[in-house]
């Protein structure tokens, strides 16, 4: 049902962790079913330096977390506003269609933590103009 790449990763996730003074956070979860992923970037002359990632969700959303962090590493904001969730299940081999939500969580909490980044220096980001930090439950 998971393709090796999603067990490989759920089962040795990469950038796990949090980043002190971060220059952006995102934090979003998935109401249906109380997952919540947070996003730490460390970014400089608009490249993502470093990212990390906390997961509290099932293994697709951790897997993707693990994923997503590797695709933005050391690439520009403007490759990190681009990353969609697509990219990330097809950078996992596929996830099966009940568990591509939780790579939508990846897509979002990154786009949220660039958001924060934003807000903090008030400046614009391209492909962002319109975003709306979703709300989460607890
Ligand atoms: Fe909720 Fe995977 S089941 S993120």
């Amino acid at each position: 049902m998971y393709s090796e790449k999603v067990m490989e990763h759920f089962r040795n996730p990469r950038n796990v962790g949090e980043i002190e003074n971060a220059d952006g956070i995102g934090e979003v979860g998935n109401a249906q079913c109380g997952d919540i992923m947070k996003i730490y970037l460390k970014i400089e002359n608009d490249i993502i330096e470093d990212v990390k990632f906390k997961t509290y969700g099932c293994g697709s959303a951790i897997a993707s977390s693990s994923m997503a962090t590797e695709l933005i590493k050391g690439k520009s904001i403007k490759e990190a506003v681009e990353l969609t969730n697509k990219a990330v299940v097809e950078a996992l081999d596929g996830l099966p269609p009940v568990k591509v939500h939780c790579s939508v969580l990846a897509e979002d909490a990154i786009k949220s933590a660039l958001y924060d980044y934003a807000q903090k220096n008030d400046i614009e980001i391209e492909g962002l103009e319109n975003f709306e930090p979703r709300e989460h439950e607890h």
